[in-house]
């Protein structure tokens, strides 16, 4: 296991084994037409051959990869930072736009890759977030390493899982809530053994590949004979929703997918069960990222108060206790519901035992005649 950062003689401590890698310069990063293969060769192969000199100067056959972008930065730290107290397996993170990621590990590589997109093809306003992920396909590029393991950004490691690299073919955990005609995975954590054929063979098939549901649709289109991981190898958070196993022991890797933790406006159901998830994630930042995050919630919060400000005019002061009148209200209405239906409750109950009183009188008055 490594120890994150070595001490030399005089005390000093010495960075961790952090690389920048680059590709050559006649690479410019400008987009790259998932259909042009000649294209795509020419960057895949570019990466791979820079990869292949990274981990050769390490002594490593076998390597995790991720995927960021600036809007995953918080993501990716949390990420590195728990895959390395698991695993001292070497980890290159394809970055991508303006971005310096700050991550403190050893053996953690970083590169920017040009964006691979389908020119001319719109993803829907709510699906904007797929574009990226096609470039999650360069991964594809590197033939040489013995196995290679495909984690998410948005992933969080709890327990050891250098067994993704055990086995052969495409692996991958079933996706609980995918809409495919067939049973599918998840893309966010796959594990597979890199050779020129699958390379080759992904970059022209692509062109007849629907990118409608971004690299997930294209890797369960290409790999329909893929094998099957635990489910813990990639717990969905919204998983959470319909298994009871969301404390399990078994939960190795939690995938916050659809809703980030470090974005205050989920896109996905809050449900008290997510939230331990939803904690694993914050108690593994650092306490400046942690400052960075509520910094971040404060200004969206600032954000929204000079939206109201901006609709509601002077009324705003009136719209903002309404807001607190409202939660007041439902207490107050709670309360007077409660004290009605128990007021109810007791006149039935009086008329009853009157009732009955009567009953008896009568009946002792009959008895008597
Ligand atoms: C899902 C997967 C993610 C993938 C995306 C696009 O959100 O969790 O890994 O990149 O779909 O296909
Ligand atoms: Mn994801």
């Amino acid at each position: 296991m490594s120890t994150g950062a070595a001490t030399c003689s005089a005390g000093a401590t010495l960075p961790p084994q952090r690389r920048a890698l680059r590709l050559p310069d006649r690479f410019d990063l400008a987009p790259v037409d998932d259909r042009n293969f000649s294209a795509c060769e020419r960057v895949g192969q570019a990466i791979d051959a820079v990869v292949a000199g990274w981990l050769a100067s390490r002594g490593y056959d076998r390597l995790f990869v991720t995927l960021a972008t600036p809007d995953f930065a918080m993501g990716l730290s949390a990420l590195v930072r728990s895959l390395r107290t698991v695993s001292d397996v070497p980890i290159l993170v394809l970055t991508q736009g303006d971005f310096v990621p700050d991550v403190e590990a050893d053996d953690v590589a970083f590169l920017e890759v040009p964006p691979l997109v389908r020119l001319g093809h719109a993803f829907p306003a709510d699906a904007q977030h797929l574009a990226v992920t096609l470039s999650k396909l360069w991964v594809f590029s590197l033939t040489r390493p013995a196995r290679v393991a495909f984690i998410d950004a948005d992933c969080l490691v709890l327990q050891p899982i250098d067994d993704l690299f055990d086995g052969e073919g495409f692996a991958a955990v079933p996706d609980l809530f995918i809409n495919y005609k067939t049973p599918a995975f998840n893309a966010g954590v796959f594990a597979f053994t890199p050779s020129a054929e699958i390379s080759r063979g992904l970059f022209q098939r692509l062109p007849e590949l629907s990118v409608g549901d971004g690299d997930q649709g294209i890797l369960n289109a290409f790999f329909p004979n893929w094998r099957q991981l635990p489910q813990g190898l990639n717990f969905l958070r919204a998983h959470a929703l319909v298994r009871a196993q969301a404390q399990d022991q078994a939960i190795r890797i939690v995938h916050y997918t659809p809703s980030k933790p470090w974005v205050p406006a989920p896109v996905s159901p809050r449900d008290p069960v997510l939230a331990p998830l939803d904690d694993l994630w914050t108690e593994r930042l650092t306490p400046v990222e942690h400052v960075a995050l509520v910094r971040d919630w404060r200004a969206r919060l600032a954000t929204a108060e000079a939206n109201i400000a901006s609709w509601m005019g002077p009324d705003t002061a009136r719209f903002l206790q309404d807001d607190m009148d409202f939660a007041d209200g439902r207490k107050r209405r709670r309360r007077e519901r409660r004290l009605k239906y128990g007021l109810v409750a007791l006149v039935v109950l009086q008329a009853v035992q009157a009732s009955f009183i009567a009953w008896m009188l009568l009946h002792q008055t009959n008895a008597l005649k």
